[in-house]
């Protein structure tokens, strides 16, 4: 009988590099130096209602509501990636490497995930107080939109579906970074470490969410990198 004990075992997706102090705070120059993306109206008309009902400052409930949508791309692509699959599975080439998206797919999914956990504990430790159209079921209705926005995108231009997501991030990027100079205070307030066995551990509130932002910049490079070969079809 085989020891499937010794066979070895795939790498994962490590998700987006851990920075350290220096690289947090040149990786945020480099946010602020640098123009944001063109929006487009579809990203406007997600970014607006955001604005209005939460503020146009970042904090903690506006960040938290982001994360909630900022998921739901990932989720459509690995659903539509498990149908492309199927579809080439007589291709193993092929299937493979729609496989490597579908991987790539969940580990940003899980890294977003713990962006909204972060900033539930943040909200949480704070005492803000969260209402439920606001903060339930006002964000459900948003993920609802842009996750049916994102599959039908990916079925017909898959490399618009990419393009939509990456302003995504680029918003959430600036908006993380923008957030840090604009509260110098944060600097001085210890990173909880709730989620530091999974997120790892930084000096500082101010530092925590600059690796946030860093990991948005990433995200955001995925998905126009993913644009060049949307179908995974080259
Ligand atoms: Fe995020
Ligand atoms: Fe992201």
């Amino acid at each position: 009988m085989t020891n499937t004990a010794t066979l070895p075992r795939p790498d994962v997706h490590p998700g987006p590099p851990k920075l350290d102090r220096d690289q947090l705070r040149r990786a945020q120059q480099e946010t602020l130096d640098t123009p944001r993306m063109k929006y487009s109206l579809l990203a406007k008309m997600m970014f607006k209602p955001v604005d209005i009902m939460y503020g146009k400052e970042g904090s903690f409930t506006k960040f938290a509501m982001l994360e909630i949508i900022a998921r739901v791309p990932y989720q459509a692509w690995e659903r539509m990636g498990y149908w492309a699959v199927h579809r080439h599975r007589t291709s193993s080439g092929l299937a493979r490497r729609v496989f490597e998206r579908i991987v790539e797919a969940r580990s940003d999914q899980d890294n977003e995930q713990f962006h909204l956990l972060i900033m539930e504990d943040l909200i949480d430790r704070q005492g803000l107080k969260r209402n439920w159209l606001l903060h339930r079921a006002a964000p459900w209705l948003i993920a609802l939109f842009y996750y049916h926005v994102s599959w039908v995108l990916f079925l017909v231009k898959p490399d618009w579906s990419y393009r939509l997501n990456a302003e995504f991030e680029d918003h959430a990027e600036h908006e993380y970074m923008t957030f840090v100079a604009e509260n110098p205070d944060l600097e001085f307030v210890p990173d909880p470490g709730t989620y530091a066995d999974e997120y790892g551990r930084y000096r500082s509130v101010a530092d925590l969410m600059r690796q946030i932002g860093h990991d948005e910049r990433v995200h955001k490079l995925g998905s126009l990198e993913n644009m060049r070969d949307p179908r995974v079809a080259a």
